[in-house]
């Protein structure tokens, strides 16, 4: 059975362009609700840690570059299906191949720099809110 939270990032040129606003609002008209959220910066071991997964591709370096480049939104969400939900609202990892009406094909500007992150399983949406919040920072 599909779990009910995933976890999202608002990345740095998102926050950069000030479209926290707008992508909220696309996210709570998509049906989600916020169970956590906050603004914060990663450290240079926070986002090599967080996309460890990705350390031996060519892009790691310039990922790791961009994900502390700037301010961050971090949140879980909460909705039916979450993980799979979510990721079809975001669309593809380069916006050039995503839906239109999703995040990333409005608000992203590459592939590299492409406005939000979505987990990809359950289980790793309960690592990335662990990651990032305190069992008391959720409501
Ligand atoms: P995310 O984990 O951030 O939600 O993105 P994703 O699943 O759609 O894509 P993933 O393959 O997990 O890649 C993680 C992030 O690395 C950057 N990337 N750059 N220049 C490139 O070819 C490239 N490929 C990936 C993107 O920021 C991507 O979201
Ligand atoms: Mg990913």
């Amino acid at each position: 059975m599909s779990g009910n939270r995933t976890f999202t990032m608002i990345k740095p040129d998102a926050v950069e362009s000030n479209n926290i606003g707008n992508i909220t609002q696309m996210i709570s008209d998509a049906g989600f609700s916020i169970k956590a959220m906050k603004l914060t910066k990663l450290s240079r071991v926070q986002a090599q840690k967080f996309y460890a997964v990705h350390k031996e591709r060519p892009f790691y370096d310039e990922l790791v570059e961009y994900m502390t480049s700037g301010p961050i939104i971090a949140a879980i969400l909460e909705k039916d299906n979450a993980v799979t939900d979510f990721r079809n609202l975001i669309g593809s990892t380069d916006p050039s191949e995503a839906e239109d009406g999703t995040i990333r094909k409005k608000y992203a500007e590459s592939k590299g720099r492409n406005a939000i992150h979505g987990s990809d399983s359950d289980e790793n949406a309960i690592i990335e809110s662990e990651f990032h919040f305190q069992p008391s920072e959720i409501v």
